[in-house]
């Protein structure tokens, strides 16, 4: 059985002290020891996050890395920065990165092999433009984007990765998938995990859904075969957190 994770995506939301405070609010919400539990918080508020979370079940991520170890990239974390802060998950290739910094398939993978390789646990992230589902080119897509980010992945590291599938159509807008749209998605990613690689790998990667997940909508989607967690975006700032983790309640 696959352990469900729930990753809260903070985006550029919350200043350190403002994080504190939200940590403090849903530290007695999100005790499910039944789940992985993340945040995935800005870099500045990683240090004053992974302190605060000490002695909890909260796991901490951070949203972005770089793929080179250290120099001159202005502006950039490594892997190391991350792992020497605390950090144990990292997110790469969200949407937004790809739309508004131009990220590359071609830099998820690298940024994937550098996670893999320093040891940091990654949330890749792939996902669809409402135009692409409307040419009917969703899957086409998505496997594309899976295949580019595993490029030289072994099966071994493949196992300890987990994949966000998030239509971009539904960020952000209050628009979710349904769980039909998203289980068929998150069942051909894990079809594609056994091609590349075999099917055992397949049955541990664990894959996520994002996109509007709330506490409404997440018992019906958390409930598909191949959906093993939620990655959430404007609801993990809030108590409504507290309840996408217990889902089951
Ligand atoms: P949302 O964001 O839950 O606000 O739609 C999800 C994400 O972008 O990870």
């Amino acid at each position: 059985m696959r352990k469900k994770i729930i990753a809260g995506n903070w985006k550029m939301n919350e200043t350190p002290s403002e994080a504190l405070k939200l940590v403090e609010t849903l530290k007695p919400l999100v005790n499910n020891p039944d789940v992985d539990v993340v945040y995935c918080v800005p870099a500045i508020d990683i240090v004053p996050v992974v302190n605060a979370v000490k002695g909890t079940n909260v796991h901490v991520g951070a949203e972005n890395l770089y793929f080179e170890d250290k120099g001159a990239y202005t502006g950039e974390v490594s892997a190391d920065m991350l792992l020497d802060a605390g950090v144990e998950y990292v997110i790469m290739g969200h949407s937004e990165r790809r739309g508004y910094f131009h990220e590359t398939d071609a830099d998820i993978n690298k940024k994937l092999k550098k996670a893999l390789e320093k040891g940091l646990k990654p949330i890749v992230c792939c996902g669809e433009s409402l135009e692409q589902r409307e040419q009917g080119i969703t899957e086409d897509w998505i496997r594309m984007q899976i295949k580019i980010a595993f490029s030289g992945v072994t099966a071994d590291q493949a196992k300890g990765v987990v994949i966000a599938y998030e239509p971009i159509w539904a960020i952000g807008t209050g628009k979710t998938a349904t769980s039909a749209q998203a289980e068929e998605v998150c069942k051909s990613i894990r079809e594609t995990i056994a091609e590349i690689y075999d099917q055992a790998t397949a049955d541990e990667i664990r894959i996520q859904y994002g996109g509007s997940m709330n506490a409404g909508n997440c018992k019906e989607l958390l409930a598909q075969p191949d959906i093993d967690g939620g990655l959430i975006g404007g609801a993990s700032l809030k108590p409504d957190f507290g309840k996408i983790v217990n889902y089951k309640d």
